[in-house]
């Protein structure tokens, strides 16, 4: 995104897992998106690496039809598209697979040259795998060239996050591997920065001295779907607020970068998070909450609950609500309470940044009808919407002194302007070589130790998890975590 130097594009993208649901929902409707825009270089070629037994005209078959039924892709760059796709079947843990995929790439069409992407597209616990085939059939050679692509969660927790990394770094350096977090592609989350760092009106309220709280909300209306494997392993705490949620923390909180370089803005975000106040054993119960979705009422239809969903177990007390209260220990927002809440099967989709601001120093107007004015707040809403405005006093037109909450609107997208995909930026990144938005592994490492005793502590409590029923805002017992008895959720933009 901000990288000076563009190093060259890759010639072969490989995507293992490509009939998984991050490639069907993701990759290959963003890939399409890149190509209709006329952003994919034209060497560019895909191998589509999976188990299921399909051949090149079957896989074709296959992407044709999934983007024709979910972006109504038609015509000759669709055609263009599909024709840049082999693909090879196999099996991760099987050798003679990525020798497979070695004679491939070194065939003509693919052969011209040799930077090559690997997106592994799969879940976690396979990517050691993959990354030691690579190496035995000679594909991370020369050692310096290709890309790596890992998805989050990096680890289950910052031991195995620190086994991953030696194992990825034995084989590739760190100008290799771009650790994805797909919320870091999204434009309201840029442009927070641009919010905070471009304009002079934000900046001195930006503190301690004028922040009352912040919540961060990445709320889903949709349950685990078909991910019971990969989920109910992880939880919601591992699968959103370690990554997803915390990155957003560091952005809110960051200081600004002395540039605007890939480097600089990390070493930015690596402060915040090591700047805030670990959680010891005995605090863990104010400090973290979770939760699990029980049979409810999705948009009127009644939905299953966790444990009854294909492929949890009866017994499970997975978390698919958390909830952390943490606090950044340094001068600007010492005493300042971020709340990460995030859960599945809730009333609705909202992702949002919602900082309250303190009450005014002098209740000037208690002897009026207003009595309490209600806290100013700065919205940075992701999705649905993405939007940003601030909520301020205004009073209302006519005799009496009453007030009405203005809306200052910082949209920035007029309605003929399409939004962007996260993965589209974030893809064509990996093609440009551009690593700005990509985690680096000290952020991982600082992430895993904050949430880390809350993990331990929780992998202990086996035998009870509050629950909520689904279509709801979560279970009201989480509101133990706020520090003040006026501080409620915002559940609207
Ligand atoms: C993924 C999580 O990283 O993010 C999913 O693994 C979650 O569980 C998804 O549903 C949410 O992403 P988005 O972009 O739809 O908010």
């Amino acid at each position: 995104m901000f990288d000076q130097e563009v190093p060259l594009p890759p010639c072969n993208f490989i995507i293992f897992g490509a009939t998984g649901n991050l490639a069907s929902t993701k990759l290959l409707p963003a890939l399409y998106r890149l190509e209709l825009a006329g952003r994919l270089p034209d060497g560019l070629n895909f191998v589509a690496f999976a188990r299921r037994e399909l051949d090149d005209a079957a896989w074709r078959a296959h992407v044709r039809e999934l983007l024709t039924d979910g972006l109504k892709a038609q015509g000759e760059t669709l055609e263009k598209f599909i024709r840049r796709f082999d693909y090879l079947r196999g099996d991760l843990e099987d050798p003679q697979a990525y020798a497979g995929l070695k004679q491939l790439l070194a065939k003509p069409k693919l052969g011209v040259c040799s930077n090559i992407v690997f997106y592994l597209a799969i879940k976690p616990g396979d990517f050691g795998v993959v990354i030691k085939n690579l190496d035995a059939a000679g594909l991370s050679r020369p050692r310096g060239l290709n890309r790596i692509v890992v998805e989050k969660p990096f680890g289950i927790d910052i031991e195995s996050a620190q086994v991953l990394n030696q194992l990825l770094h034995r084989y590739f350096d760190e100008s290799q591997v771009f650790r994805i977090d797909h919320y870091l592609g999204k434009e309201t989350v840029q442009n927070l920065l641009v919010f905070r760092f471009a304009n002079t009106l934000i900046e001195p309220l930006w503190n301690r001295n004028f922040i009352d709280h912040v919540q961060i909300t990445v709320a889903e209306d949709v349950g685990i779907g078909t991910r019971a494997d990969y989920y109910d392993r992880a939880g919601a705490l591992r699968d959103m607020l370690q990554n997803h949620l915390m990155q957003l923390l560091t952005l809110v909180a960051m200081e600004p970068p002395p540039a605007l370089e890939a480097d600089a803005l990390r070493d930015e975000k690596v402060k915040v998070l090591r700047s805030i106040r670990p959680i010891s054993r005995g605090a863990i119960h104010a400090h973290a909450f979770r939760a699990q979705y029980k049979t409810g009422l999705m948009a009127g239809s009644s939905v299953v609950g966790y444990q009854d969903e294909p492929g949890v177990a009866p017994d499970s007390v997975t978390e698919t609500f958390a909830v952390a209260k943490l606090y950044v220990d340094n001068w600007r927002w010492r005493g300042v309470p971020f709340y990460l809440r995030t859960g599945k099967r809730l009333r609705q989709q909202l992702s949002m940044i919602a900082i309250r601001l303190r009450h005014p120093p002098q209740q000037l107007f208690r002897e009026t009808p207003l009595e309490v004015l209600e806290p100013n707040w700065i919205v940075l809403s992701i999705q649905p919407d993405e939007r940003m405005h601030m909520e301020i006093h205004a009073k209302h037109p006519g005799l009496g002194m009453e007030t009405r909450v203005v809306r200052l609107d910082a949209s920035y997208r007029t309605p003929d302007e399409a939004p962007l995909d996260a993965y589209e930026t974030l893809l064509l990144d990996v093609i440009e070589g551009d690593r700005t938005l990509f985690i680096r592994f000290d952020e991982v490492e600082w992430a895993w130790r904050v949430v880390d005793p809350i993990l331990k502590h929780w992998a202990q409590e086996r035998d009870f998890i509050h629950t909520y029923a689904a279509g709801t805002w979560g279970p009201h017992e989480c509101n133990r975590l706020f520090d003040k008895e006026d501080t409620e959720w915002r559940n609207t933009v």
